[in-house]
């Protein structure tokens, strides 16, 4: 019988992939930047598994010709570059990276909220331009954290990672979800509508994922509601965020300052006009970019082809209506 074959779209560690080898004929993607849609779409064809990242869109046409397909394991929590809604209809399991990532992205959203509120980039910029004559009483002044108000939306594993953070540093917690979560009680934390988190908080932090519900959660109005002082973090997804609105925002000091691991698009243009911002602090997407978390990732996107290729279930599946 002819040995099951998976494309793995980016270079992962040796010894993971060799034990992935073992169980199926691997074709491992060698280049820095992410397969061209249509190198995708001329292997998938051909294939039982696909190892993608959020970089790679899975979407029906992808699929529609994958007629062998039995696994789409993406290395990532969030799964918004795949058509699960057409992957279920064909059966065909997705599984994604949870749990792993969710300390280190939020000891990233902590630091992001940090370094914008301190003005990190900004100061070491004014060191390396040789502006740093004297002490001053205001020169890069910026925003306590501690004893501020925190709102913190959408309260998965994030969310509430980094809701725990602000707990140490004093921080009044509003949370904005829709589920029923003890948690939210345990932490001293309020629950309140999106409006309300917006006027009252200092900090806003977005742990939603992408959909068609959460796209531009963030925009003009939203953007308004909020405190002159305020600054918004995103780590969550670039399209929660009305990138146009959020300019507008940053320029016209409707709010103080921005912090953003994700963009939309990815990457962000060199000629966005965020770039041009001091207001704006942009990193490329590396709230989970910790050696020994992508480690993991990596580890679990392989459990699941693995799963996958067995006929087994996938140990974390996004779609388990499949299996019904
Ligand atoms: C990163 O953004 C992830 O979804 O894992």
């Amino acid at each position: 019988m002819s040995r099951a074959k998976v494309f793995v779209t980016r270079q992962l560690p040796q010894d993971i992939l060799d034990r992935l080898a073992q169980h199926c004929e691997i074709d491992v993607w060698d280049d820095f930047l992410p397969p061209p849609p249509d190198v995708i779409q001329q292997k998938i064809g051909d294939l039982d598994g696909i190892l993608c990242l959020l970089t790679d869109q899975i979407d029906s046409t992808v699929i529609d010709n994958a007629p062998k397909l039995r696994v789409i394991s993406n290395m990532a929590v969030g799964y918004d570059n795949i058509d699960v809604t057409y992957a279920t209809e064909k059966g065909i399991p997705v599984g994604n990276t949870p749990g792993v990532l969710t300390e280190t992205s939020a000891d990233f959203a902590f630091a992001l909220l940090m370094s914008v509120a301190r003005r990190i980039p900004e100061a070491q910029q004014y060191v390396r331009d040789d502006q740093w004559k004297t002490w001053h009483p205001t020169v890069l002044s910026g925003q306590d954290i501690y004893g501020a108000t925190l709102g913190v939306v959408g309260f998965g594993r994030i969310g509430q990672a980094v809701a725990r953070r602000a707990r140490g540093f004093n921080m009044n917690i509003l949370v904005n979800t829709r589920s029923d979560n003890d948690i939210i009680d345990e932490l001293g934390a309020e629950r309140v509508e999106l409006d309300e988190l917006l006027q009252r908080s200092d900090y806003v932090s977005l742990h939603v994922p992408l959909t068609d519900a959460t796209h531009h959660l963030i925009s003009h109005n939203e953007l308004k509601l909020m405190k002159s002082t305020a600054i918004l973090i995103n780590t969550a997804r670039g399209g929660v965020v009305d990138s146009q609105a959020l300019y507008d925002a940053l320029t016209t000091n409707e709010i103080l300052a921005a912090g953003l691991d994700v963009t939309d698009p990815e990457p962000i243009s060199i000629d966005d006009p965020l770039l041009t911002l001091n207001n704006c602090v942009v990193v490329p997407h590396i709230a989970s970019a910790s050696v020994a978390t992508r480690r993991k990732m990596a580890e679990m996107a392989v459990d699941n082809i693995i799963a996958g290729l067995m006929g087994g279930t996938l140990p974390t599946c996004v779609n388990p209506r499949v299996y019904k």
